[in-house]
């Protein structure tokens, strides 16, 4: 289920009973494939764009797939032309009410942003996703959009599947002042793609910043949109309903989420040195980087053009640190491979002000301690903390079930390169939800898997 055709070496079947040993070193330069927020981000602004938009290097995953699918289903032309996108967009207040739910596998990000796009227009949808996507509260994102005039049938607690009809079926799409208390930037993003077809001007206000591709890209397409920073957290952002929106071209800088985890792959290794090239350059992005170098990690980080920066990175001993609350909508992603980091410091690291962690593709908090625990490493929980007691030698030889989770999986394959046994990964398959590429580019840089037979 990808964009491009036989892109990849690995069939996403196989990939399944892959897994590393110990003794690796990474070495050389590899670029990472495109940032699935903005990819996503690309293809629904596009939608509602006039005229085409040529998007470059967008991520070629499954949860990018999805969101391409749902677009078209909802009016887009799409071509492809050798790796790169042209699509067609049909305004804003156009859009078409498939005659089928449209599936969105694996991703939060697609459902939760294309629920606010329907929810100001004048189309009847249902979204339906995977098992995991099926456990995700909606509630969050359902409720203001409730309160912007849009009416939603839902499985037993605002689950999906749901099916929407905008406000604009029965009206007019109603602006609103929304207070964003569990910091999302895919709630904001919902909530703002929903004001597009509001009269007048909406107002959210964020009290923790979160990723900002929202605003900015649609800033670019000539949305009038204002970002008011009120004091270090707080802001609000104010955005004016419009009849228009104007395509603007773009292209896709690498995942810096994706790029972290060859990151602590050549950190927690012996004699690596790695160049990680087309990085986004987005500094509430790299905060991981920050907190892996205030850990002690070989890194640096140079401005390569406006928009991308290379990453250096080699073998580093860690010290463990404190990381506060006031971080985790920066590292929310991150958290799962900033564990397998600490698992392998010195001392004890905690990290505060996680309660978000439960809610995403598996619940990541239980995920994390559970794994770290069953692979010979000290991990408790206490309220919304983790607390993990670094070790030298980590036992492994353990199997972890991935729950549909990307990032767990991806973060205890990891593991396995510095283990005594191997461990296995039940559900490598997730891992094409955002870096299908995962194991060939850890082969590029000179780490080999081997084939686990299951039986
Ligand atoms: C994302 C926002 C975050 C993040 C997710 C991508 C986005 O989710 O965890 O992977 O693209 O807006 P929340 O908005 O739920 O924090």
């Amino acid at each position: 289920m990808y964009i491009f055709k036989s892109k990849y070496s690995i069939n996403p079947k196989k990939i399944d009973n892959l897994y590393f040993s110990k003794n690796q070193s990474l070495s050389g330069r590899v670029t990472v494939p495109g940032d699935k927020s903005i990819s996503q981000r690309a293809l629904i602004i596009s939608l509602i764009s006039c005229g085409k938009t040529i998007i470059e290097d967008i991520l070629d995953s499954e949860d990018v797939y999805h969101t391409l699918n749902a677009v078209k289903e909802l009016g887009a032309n799409v071509k492809k032309k050798s790796g790169v996108l042209e699509v067609k967009g049909i305004g804003i207040g156009n859009l078409l009410s498939p005659s089928k739910p449209i599936y969105m596998g694996n991703s939060g990000t697609g459902t939760r942003l294309l629920l606010g796009l329907v929810a100001g227009s004048n189309a009847l949808v249902t979204f339906y996703g995977d098992e995991s996507l099926t456990n995700r509260p909606m509630e969050r994102v359902v409720s203001p959009l409730l309160e912007m005039g849009a009416s939603v049938i839902s499985a037993k607690n605002t689950k999906l599947p749901i099916t929407i009809s905008g406000a604009r079926l029965k009206g007019f799409t109603l602006p609103i002042d929304y207070k964003l208390l569990t910091p999302s930037a895919q709630v904001k993003s919902a909530i703002l793609l929903a004001a597009l077809s509001a009269r007048g001007n909406s107002f959210v206000t964020e009290y923790k910043e979160t990723r900002n591709y929202t605003e900015r890209m649609l800033k670019g397409s000539g949305v009038s949109i204002q970002v008011n920073k009120k004091n270090k957290n707080k802001r609000v952002i104010s955005i004016k309903g419009t009849s228009f929106i104007k395509s603007k071209n773009i292209k896709v800088a690498g995942d810096p989420s994706s790029a972290v985890f060859l990151a602590v792959a050549a950190i927690i290794t012996k004699k690596s040195s790695i160049s990680i090239e087309n990085v986004l350059l987005d500094k509430f992005r790299l905060t991981v980087f920050e907190t892996l170098k205030k850990m002690g990690a070989n890194i640096r980080i140079i401005k390569e053009n406006g928009s991308q920066c290379k990453i250096i990175v080699k073998s580093s001993k860690l010290k463990n640190i404190l990381v506060k609350s006031n971080k985790s909508s920066s590292l929310i992603d991150e958290y799962p491979i900033l564990s397998i980091a600490a698992a392998c410091g010195s001392g004890d690291m905690v990290m505060e002000g996680l309660s978000e962690l439960r809610f995403k593709e598996s619940d990541r908090y239980r995920a994390i301690i559970n794994g770290l625990n069953k692979a010979g490493v000290t991990a408790v929980g206490y309220k919304d903390s983790i607390k993990i007691i670094g070790k030298k030698s980590i036992k492994g030889g353990c199997t972890i079930n991935a729950e549909n989770d990307h990032r767990i999986a991806m973060s205890f394959n990891i593991l396995s390169l510095v283990s005594e046994k191997p461990i296995f990964v039940k559900g490598n398959r997730s891992i094409c939800t955002s870096f299908p590429s995962f194991f060939d580019t850890l082969k590029s840089l000179g780490v080999a898997s081997s084939f686990y037979e299951r039986n």
